[in-house]
């Protein structure tokens, strides 16, 4: 049995090569990855009975709209929000103050060269550090969490934004503790807007909150009285952590209503260690849609695709043209079956659990680590009749993305493992805070050639400071590989991206351009964003002379 079909999800060998030349369309469908409409119709089935109307961004309390240069200080506190209905659950969140409004993990708003100048205060009785996920700021206010925050004390960032226009988010980097206070909470959005976002919005008549709606996809678990469990085992600690519970926006089993037009999701996966499949469904088939943007903004055109993977860290900018959808009907979004790829990591897992818990713990792990990839709803669209008639079309450009350039000289070798006993490495090393074991010079243009083990698990590796570009996937599994065009690419390897899944077996190209404006030497950490993976010692420290 090949060592991805222990799941039945993709009929890989139909799809290889089924990309086309043709732009803006991409060629692997769902009808190729062999969901049946049967499958399909169970998870409309399972969304109809969604009915908690999703949270979205207000302009105050949690989650509220909030320009990034309005407040000067940020608490990290203990709080406590109703997130299941009739529940209180104890938090960890970001609290601001803003011209008399509260804020809880403000979703943040700047224009392209703002400045932002902010005291982190940190009233919990653990250390702790914002990193600016995706921003390209200098080290000491990049977060990275070689300096953190202790208990009473407090740090002040002042940076510009300098990064494209694209929704990026902030959360703790203190090592440690990342994966606890991520998963508690401590997370949100910062958007940035430039002359192409501007563009885009009023092309679409786009506005935050009604026809454009941020979803930050979670999964948690949550005991009897609501509060959230994380209590990963030795097993999960190293495989990573994964709840039962979906939340789009914190909301568990969601309902949004949207008007039959261009409807624009700022998509985060702001989960721990699950990814999902995503695709829209309604009347048994997956609706397409365009991806306009990644992590690092906008692409130059619109994509046409029905379904995409979405890993932790990253974030997608979708067009959704619910014109096309049947009016009738809900539409469901959905997460649908795939293979985690956890077969290397599940056999650490049992063994490790086996010396250390005994086999039945461990068979439980490998059963909860089963759980990703099963095929789930996210969340309920009800169509309504847009209220002013809307006739606005596609742009066919979006930005003036150019294609990336490949950086002349060799690739540097970057090679993802493990050791054996439940660490994950980066060139056969575990995280040392002392050791540099990477520098490149301020102003390179390098290409990385990032491969995974054939026996290993999905990593979703993050660069600070910089965001790149990716050029090639070779060794992609059959059912990455089924969605891929030219050069093994995926649709969201056509964009400015800083979080990049490398799956087992592959071989993954990236162009990065060390360029930036800073002064002097600057030190940041790779790593991989499945929170666990990188406290098990998959985070690397890397530095750039000037
Ligand atoms: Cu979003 Cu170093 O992470
Ligand atoms: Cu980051
Ligand atoms: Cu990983």
């Amino acid at each position: 049995m090949s060592m991805y079909s222990r799941r039945q999800f993709l009929s890989g060998a139909g799809a290889l090569g089924a990309a086309t030349a043709c732009p803006g369309i991409w060629a692997a469908t769902v009808a190729q990855s062999g969901l049946s409409s049967d499958e399909i119709l169970r998870l409309e089935t399972q969304a109809a009975g969604f009915s908690n109307p999703l949270r979205l961004p207000g302009s105050s309390g949690l989650f509220g709209v909030l320009p990034a240069t309005d407040f000067k200080e940020v608490h990290v506190v203990r709080s406590e929000i109703e997130v299941l209905p009739g529940q209180r659950t104890p938090i960890l969140a970001y609290a601001v103050e803003s011209r008399g409004k509260k804020f809880l993990n403000p979703a943040l708003l700047a224009r392209r060269g703002d400045e932002m100048r902010v005291k982190l205060i940190n009233h919990i009785d653990q250390p702790t550090v914002i990193h600016w996920h995706g921003l390209s700021v200098d080290s000491r206010n990049d977060g990275n969490g070689l300096n953190v925050v202790a208990p009473g004390q407090s740090m002040d960032y002042a940076f510009a934004l300098q990064d494209r226009s694209s929704m990026y988010w902030y959360h703790p980097h203190a090592h440690g503790y990342i994966p606890q206070q991520a998963y508690h909470g401590l997370a949100s959005l910062l958007f940035v807007e430039d002359d192409d976002e501007a563009a885009l919005r009023k092309e679409l008549a786009l506005a935050l909150g009604e026809s454009e709606i941020p979803l930050v996809l979670q999964d948690k678990e949550f005991d009897a009285q609501g509060r959230l469990q994380y209590a990963p085992s030795a097993a999960q600690s190293f495989g990573g952590w994964v709840g039962n519970r979906l939340m789009v926006n914190l909301t568990e089993r969601p309902r949004l209503k949207a008007g039959r037009r261009i409807v624009r999701f700022r998509i985060l996966n702001g989960s721990n260690a699950r990814s999902y499949r995503l695709a829209f469904l309604q009347d048994g088939k997956a609706l397409g849609f365009y991806l306009a943007g990644t992590d690092g903004g906008l692409l130059a055109q619109p994509l046409r695709i029905d379904q995409t993977f979405l890993s932790p860290g990253q974030r997608l900018d979708v067009l959704v043209d619910f014109r096309e959808a049947n009016p009738t009907r809900p539409v469901t979004l959905a997460s649908l079956p795939f293979d985690p790829m956890h077969q290397e990591g599940g056999h650490d897992m049992a063994t490790m659990d086996h010396s250390q818990h005994g086999a039945t713990q461990g068979a439980a792990a490998l059963a909860a680590m089963a759980m990703e990839g099963d095929a789930r709803a996210l969340m309920r669209i009800d169509l309504a009749p847009s209220s002013t008639p809307y006739d606005r079309r596609l742009p066919a450009r979006l930005s003036s993305l150019s294609a990336p350039v490949e950086p002349a000289g060799a690739a540097r070798r970057i090679q993802l493992g493990h050791d054996g006993k439940g660490h994950w490495t980066i060139n056969g090393g575990v995280y040392d805070h002392t050791a540099v074991p990477l520098t490149v010079q301020r102003g390179a243009r390098e290409t990385w050639r990032i491969e995974n083990a054939e026996r290993s698990m999905p990593h979703p590796m993050h660069l600070h400071g910089f965001s790149f570009r990716v050029l090639e996937r070779l060794g992609s599994p059959a059912p990455v590989r089924s969605l891929a065009g030219a050069r093994g690419l995926l649709p969201q390897d056509q964009g400015v991206v800083d979080t990049l899944q490398v799956w087992p077996g592959e071989s993954v190209r990236i162009a990065i351009d060390f360029s930036h404006p800073h002064q002097g030497d600057q030190d940041y950490v790779f790593h991989c964003h499945t929170l666990e993976h990188a406290e098990a010692g998959m985070m690397m420290r890397y530095a750039v002379k000037a």
